[in-house]
């Protein structure tokens, strides 16, 4: 078990669930799920590695927090540690709108704080609307846009597509932090 234990989080109307309470289990990622963990990543971001501003990170390698219901993994949120800053790496829900993304963004927002972190942020690209209407539903605000940054990444990572959500080419990064 590592340092973040299990933790029970019912979520209701305040954290963002809409309709019935859903009740989830969040916690650290453990080695034994690394196969799991690379599955998914390849499943949603066409392979284990990811970039972020210029940045090659091996994702399976990262430390993570898993979202468990009914004894079933549901979403995967990974991040990278420097100095004070946190930054999420990826976060994906493997069942949209149940409340699942505000829960590991919830726990994310309790492992910052408690690692010592003062920034929380990600990256997100141009073409990701449901996610950057996400975020900003949740306190991050869009700090900076990296043009071109998408466009760079692909000498990194060949996989990533040109074309993204809703026919939009992909070639910006929007760095975003939360607010406290
Ligand atoms: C971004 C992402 C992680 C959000 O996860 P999610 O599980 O859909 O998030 P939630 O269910 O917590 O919230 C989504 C919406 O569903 C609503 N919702 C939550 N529980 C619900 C329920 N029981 N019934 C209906 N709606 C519900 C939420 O209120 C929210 O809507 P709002 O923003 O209008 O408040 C997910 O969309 C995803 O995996 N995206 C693809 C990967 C990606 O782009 N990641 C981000 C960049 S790393």
């Amino acid at each position: 078990m590592n340092r973040l234990s299990t933790r029970r989080m019912t979520l209701g109307a305040n954290d963002y669930a809409v309709g019935a309470a859903h009740t989830f289990d969040v916690r650290g990622l453990e080695p034994e799920d690394k196969p799991w963990v690379q599955h998914i990543l390849r499943q949603y971001w066409g392979s284990t590695t990811q970039v972020s501003m210029g940045k090659l990170y091996q994702a399976d390698e990262l430390p993570g927090l898993v979202a468990v219901r009914d004894g079933q993994s549901v979403g995967l949120l990974t991040y990278h540690i420097d100095g004070t800053a946190c930054e999420i790496i990826t976060h994906n829900s493997m069942a949209g709108h149940g409340g699942i993304g505000s829960c590991l963004l919830n726990a994310i927002r309790d492992k910052a704080r408690e690692l010592g972190c003062e920034r929380l942020w990600l990256i997100t690209t141009n073409d990701n609307t449901p996610a950057i209407r996400f975020y900003q539903r949740r306190n991050f605000d869009m700090i900076a846009l990296h043009r071109d940054a998408v466009t760079e990444a692909r000498h990194l990572k060949s996989e990533i597509p040109n074309i993204g959500f809703d026919g939009i080419p992909i070639r910006h990064e929007i760095e975003m932090q939360y607010n406290a």
